[in-house]
């Protein structure tokens, strides 16, 4: 069965929903997940070269994610120095816990660990801060600055058990990699 456009933006196939990510960022999204996710690393790059806001760049690449997965929830949750905790970032989904403390949950151990966390179930994770009681599985990606110091995380969460495959992990390490790269770059007072 074939993709019926649907506005500017939009296909349909039956009774299945496909849309763009955004104009920038046309992605494909009859492909699988993992490839759609690799397809947009390149353009994400390119959208955020041309901003010097952390903020900002963070904001979109959580909405680039979330808009081409429908996972249900992808954010940044930030370094706080001072206090020595995480601080919630630019994030798509549900309203979330804002700050996360060393020694609990699934982001303080990918950012205390330097290392990606993926939990396939959310409730065999000793510790994890339950923020939706919709999250199942989860996986977390340290973000790194320039001395590989982690200064984030990137935190995205399923609605379904078991969601996350190596391929998507593959591709969202792709994905922070790019973030990771460009962070010493970025400004965070506007
Ligand atoms: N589950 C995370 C907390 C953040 S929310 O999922 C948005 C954790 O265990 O650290």
């Amino acid at each position: 069965m074939g993709l019926e456009r649907l506005g500017e933006c939009g296909w349909q196939r039956g009774e299945v929903y496909f849309w763009a990510v955004a104009h920038d960022l046309p992605i494909d999204m009859t492909l699988p997940r993992a490839l759609r996710l690799q397809q947009l690393v390149q353009p994400l790059e390119a959208l955020m070269e041309g901003e010097r806001s952390g903020w900002a760049n963070l904001a979109n690449a959580a909405a680039a994610v979330f808009s081409a997965t429908g996972w249900h929830w992808v954010g940044f949750y930030v370094v706080d120095q001072a206090e020595d905790n995480l601080v919630l970032g630019p994030f798509q989904g549900p309203v979330a816990c804002t700050r996360l403390f060393r020694g609990k949950g699934v982001c303080a151990a990918a950012w205390e660990r330097n290392q990606t966390q993926v939990v396939p179930n959310v409730h065999d994770f000793p510790g994890h801060v339950a923020c939706s009681s919709a999250s199942l599985s989860e996986v977390v990606l340290p973000v790194s600055n320039a001395a590989g110091e982690v200064v984030a995380v990137w935190d995205i969460d399923s609605a379904e058990a078991d969601d996350f495959t190596a391929a998507d992990v593959e591709a969202l390490e792709g994905l922070t990699a790019v973030v990771s790269k460009m962070w010493n770059a970025w400004t965070w007072a506007r």
